[in-house]
């Protein structure tokens, strides 16, 4: 009904092979129920539903997980269930389960009686996937979402951006490529402009069942998009919401957290970053609100099918 509306009402670019994704009321959890591949729907409170429910209700039940990936299955044959959650590197534990646990609720009700769904919860803290299908350890590029900000580089140092970002991009994805089995994520700036007064902030992540050659492939087919994936330009923020792989970029805001707890992504920082105290200034994240005008903080969304 509102989120009926809702997604009647947002402004979205379709590409030719569109799947139906939307927001939730809140605005805080993007989701794709898969209608562009259509993959089948399940009966209510039929043995699959059932499997679904305690898969997810289950999921994050492995108290002794405390690096936010989750990789279940439940069920046999037609009714066997299967399940990712994976939080972004910088997501503490509590909060990881309780990102995966409120995206399992929201996630089986605006996808309902759906045998594949895929959401993002709150900044993409925490991505949730269910699917009749074997999902672990191959890598799957879509049903994907991809955004970027409608407020380009600018002029004076579009080529510098560019090249900084794509640099950036690059060496975060081999340090996230070369991650242990249990996380690969790397995070890294790089500082650009006639002032040094532009910090590019990047964030890389793949489901860590992927192996190195996979993971490296998700994330060399996302940086390779850019800019081509949007209208040709380079803006000054982007997303790749893929069932595989995360890739965020945001120029003067930090939009992670840069003290982790997992031992792993303490070398994953490539470029130096500065220290809070060279950059007293930056913004909180621009709000991930789609639209058609040119202000920033506003984003252009693309959704692309699984294949
Ligand atoms: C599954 O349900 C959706 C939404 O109700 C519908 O559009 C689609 O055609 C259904 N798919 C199948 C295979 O029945
Ligand atoms: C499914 O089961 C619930 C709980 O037993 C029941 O309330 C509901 O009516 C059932 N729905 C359908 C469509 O059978
Ligand atoms: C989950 O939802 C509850 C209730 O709406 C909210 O208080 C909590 O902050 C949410 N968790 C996260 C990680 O956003
Ligand atoms: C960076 O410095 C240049 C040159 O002084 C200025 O034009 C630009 O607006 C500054 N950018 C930011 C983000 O402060
Ligand atoms: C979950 O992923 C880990 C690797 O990260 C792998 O060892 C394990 O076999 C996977 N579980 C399933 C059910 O595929
Ligand atoms: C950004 O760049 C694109 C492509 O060059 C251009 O069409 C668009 O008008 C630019 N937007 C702004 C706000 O300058
Ligand atoms: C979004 O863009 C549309 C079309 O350009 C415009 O009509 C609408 O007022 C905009 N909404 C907001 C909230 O800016």
């Amino acid at each position: 009904m509102s989120s009926f509306l809702c997604s009647l009402l947002l402004t979205f670019i379709f590409t030719s092979q569109i799947s139906t994704a939307t927001t939730d009321a809140t605005g805080k959890f993007r989701y794709i129920c898969d209608q562009g591949n259509d993959d089948g729907n399940y009966t209510t409170n039929s043995t699959y539903h059932t499997n679904l429910k305690t898969l997810l209700s289950t999921l994050t039940s492995n108290k002794d997980i405390n690096y936010g990936f989750y990789n279940s299955s439940y069920g046999v044959n037609t009714d066997k269930v299967n399940a990712i959650g994976l939080c972004r590197g910088d997501v503490k534990p509590d909060d990881c389960q309780n990102c995966l646990q409120n995206s399992t609720a929201l996630l089986t009700q605006l996808c309902q009686n759906r045998k594949e769904a895929i959401g993002w919860y709150d900044d993409e803290k925490c991505m949730l996937r269910s699917s009749h299908r074997l999902i672990f350890g191959i890598n799957e590029m879509g049903p994907a979402m991809i955004a970027w900000n409608l407020q380009n580089a600018t002029k004076e140092v579009e080529d510098e951006f560019d090249k900084g970002l794509k640099n950036l991009l690059y060496n975060l994805k081999n340090l996230a490529a070369s991650g242990e089995s249990d996380l690969k994520y790397a995070v890294g700036s790089d500082v650009i402009g006639p002032n040094n007064n532009q910090t590019i902030f990047a964030l890389v992540q793949c489901t860590p069942d992927l192996s190195e050659t996979l993971c490296d492939e998700c994330l060399d087919k996302s940086i390779k998009e850019i800019p081509n994936c949007c209208d040709n330009r380079i803006g000054i923020g982007g997303r790749f919401l893929r069932p595989s792989c995360y890739l965020r970029y945001e120029t003067n805001s930090l939009f992670y957290q840069q003290t982790q707890d997992s031992p792993s992504s303490s070398s994953s920082s490539p470029s130096p970053t500065p220290s809070p105290a060279s950059v007293p200034s930056f913004s909180a994240p621009p709000p991930f609100a789609e639209n058609t005008t040119s202000s920033p903080g506003i984003y252009h969304i693309k959704l692309m099918k699984r294949s």
